[in-house]
């Protein structure tokens, strides 16, 4: 995990941002506990969300974050907001990414995802592919199950999965962390 900071560090989609930052009146900001990270290798840097809370339990693991990541562009035809993520996952590492849409502060899943304990309190999220309402919040553009780039979740270093056994109806296997998932 790099340094102490805890968030979820995203680029949401490279060639997204790259039509923006292409676009004459394209525009990108970052508030309220959300940061453009610079990219350490030429590419468009990364958005951090901030981690304000993580509810572990057990098998599920949920994390909320702050900050708000707003595109636009097309004199006002376009506007794009993903605010407040909420990253919940299970032991299988089936997670769902959802946010705080551009029309209030209803929540909505963004995109479905595999996360996997990579290091010490650091998590990836893999094979990210947009929802039904993923693809309504970039005006359809984007079919669902479209692929978004991968992310990166720090959370502080207790947080873990349980390596508890779920009842049995539960159905997911459990995984410890940093689990035998963290090669793919
Ligand atoms: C005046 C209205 C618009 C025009 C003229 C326009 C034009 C374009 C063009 C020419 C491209 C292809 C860019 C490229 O391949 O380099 C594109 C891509 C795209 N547009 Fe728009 N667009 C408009 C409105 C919108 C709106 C309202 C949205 C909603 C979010 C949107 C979302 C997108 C997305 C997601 C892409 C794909 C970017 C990528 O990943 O390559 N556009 N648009």
């Amino acid at each position: 995990m790099s340094g102490s900071t805890t968030g979820l560090l995203w680029s949401v989609k490279s060639s997204f941002l790259r039509y923006i930052a292409t676009m004459a009146d394209g525009r990108c900001s970052a508030t309220d506990g959300a940061d453009a990270v610079p990219s350490q290798d030429g590419g468009h840097g990364r958005f951090r969300f901030v981690l304000d809370s993580v509810e572990d339990k057990g098998t599920t693991v949920t994390a909320r974050f702050r900050g708000d990541v707003r595109f636009s562009g097309h004199h006002g035809l376009l506007f794009v907001r993903l605010a407040d993520p909420v990253l919940t996952f299970d032991a299988s590492g089936n997670g769902v990414l959802s946010v705080a849409g551009a029309d209030g502060p209803g929540y909505l899943p963004l995109a479905r995802l595999t996360v996997t304990a990579a290091e010490a309190g650091r998590w990836r999220g893999t094979e990210v592919r947009l929802t039904d309402s993923g693809s309504d919040m970039f005006g359809g553009v984007y079919p669902q199950r479209e692929p978004f780039d991968d992310l990166v979740l720090d959370l502080p270093t207790p947080v873990r999965l349980s390596s508890e056994p779920p009842p049995p109806s539960a159905g997911v296997r459990p995984t410890t962390a940093p689990s035998t998932r963290s090669n793919r």
